[in-house]
């Protein structure tokens, strides 16, 4: 049996806010950004808008297109329709996030379950900074394989980091942007194992808790928490040691490329596509120069949303899918790292 994804989704909020807009009220540049990071814009989401409904949007362009739904994604009657269906089907969601509706509960996962109406849903967030959606995944792998009835699962990730940025720290304001992802995965009777093999077929999770507080929410939880009366100066938004952060995602996507490759008896000609976490491009570029895998191996779209954390890799999945760039029996790896620390990556048959 193996666990193929049958549908993928995506959402990005329509509000797009270019290098320039942000250098008309931060001292920066289109020229630092792009040079630094290979970011041009960022979807920025409006106020009214929470990680849970740009993963509502997400999920029910997956769930529609594993209901099989062929038409335009975006906000119909009929592909709502679909989703709604297939959403009665779904035995778990689970959700990669970074910036959840609430501190601790309810969870973003149960808000989604709600307003999908997946009856028969388990639902849970996963706190795994921008690796969220590899462990997802491979939580929900886990889960299908366990041989207790379920079939689907529902694997989002979604954030609204915009929110919790400080935008007069040039130094990690200009990083990031809003945006989901999901898949419909599902346990089908395709091999897991042999030539004709299909899905997920391996999954490296790792962690190094040293680094945790390289990329940290500090404020809020119980470590420090909120107090009654308190006027918050400091501490609400996210706060980044970007030079730590990039020396640790550099081997990161480095070591879990090479692993993956070698646990799987692959070389770089064999993959179809790999695609990293979209934090910096000078991230990736530096880690292939190190593997010696050819730059159009990657897929980068970091140009367009900046770094949306959890989000980032099922969005690209779901662009290069949408886009007829995927191809059955195509070799897949992701490769994520963040907030945790933590990294890893899934190799995926398509
Ligand atoms: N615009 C203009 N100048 C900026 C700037 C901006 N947006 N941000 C920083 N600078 C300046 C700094 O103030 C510094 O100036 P100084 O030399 O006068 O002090 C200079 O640029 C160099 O700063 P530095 O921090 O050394 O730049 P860098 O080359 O290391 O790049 C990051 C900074 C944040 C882009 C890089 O460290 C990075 O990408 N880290 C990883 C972050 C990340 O991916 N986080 C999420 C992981 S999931």
């Amino acid at each position: 049996m193996a666990i193929e994804i049958i549908g993928t989704g995506r959402a990005v909020p329509p509000r797009k806010v270019s290098n320039s807009d942000l250098s008309a009220r931060l001292d920066t540049s289109d020229e630092w950004i792009r040079s630094h990071t290979g970011i041009g814009n960022r979807h920025i989401a409006d106020d009214g808008t929470a990680t849970s409904d740009l993963a509502l949007e997400a999920a029910k362009n997956a769930l529609a297109m594993a209901a099989g739904f062929t038409g335009d994604a975006q906000n119909t009657a009929d592909r709502d329709l679909a989703a709604a269906e297939a959403a009665k089907s779904i035995d778990m969601i689970i959700l990669g996030t970074a910036t959840a509706d609430f501190i601790g509960t309810p969870s973003t996962a149960c808000i989604v379950q709600h307003k999908l109406g997946a009856e028969k849903a388990g639902a849970m967030d996963i706190t795994a900074g921008c690796t969220g959606f590899i462990y997802g995944l491979e939580t929900a792998a886990g889960l299908l394989s366990l041989g207790r009835g379920r079939k689907r699962a529902l694997v989002i990730g979604a954030e609204v980091l915009t929110r919790v940025l400080d935008w007069n720290d040039r130094g990690s304001c200009v990083l990031f942007g809003d945006g989901a992802g999901a898949v419909v995965a599902e346990l089908t009777g395709a091999p897991a194992e042999g030539p004709q093999r299909r899905g997920l077929v391996r999954t490296i999770l790792a962690a190094d808790g040293s680094g945790g507080e390289s990329l940290l929410f500090r404020r809020g939880g119980t470590r420090y928490p909120f107090k009654k009366g308190e006027t918050i100066e400091n501490g609400v938004c996210v706060e980044m040691n970007g030079q730590e952060v990039y020396n640790f995602a550099v081997k990161a996507v480095t070591d879990t490329a090479a692993a993956l490759m070698q646990a799987e008896s692959l070389t770089a000609d064999d993959l179809a596509i790999i695609i990293p976490h979209q934090a910096n491009a000078r991230i990736v570029q530096a880690a292939r120069r190190r593997l010696k895998i050819a730059e159009e191996k990657f897929y980068l779209n970091i140009e367009e949303y900046a770094n949306t954390s959890a989000a980032s890799i099922p969005i690209a999945l779901d662009e290069m899918n949408r886009s007829g760039k995927l191809n059955r029996g195509d070799i897949i790896m992701t490769i994520g790292f963040g907030g945790g620390l933590t990294y890893g990556g899934n190799i995926i048959i398509w």
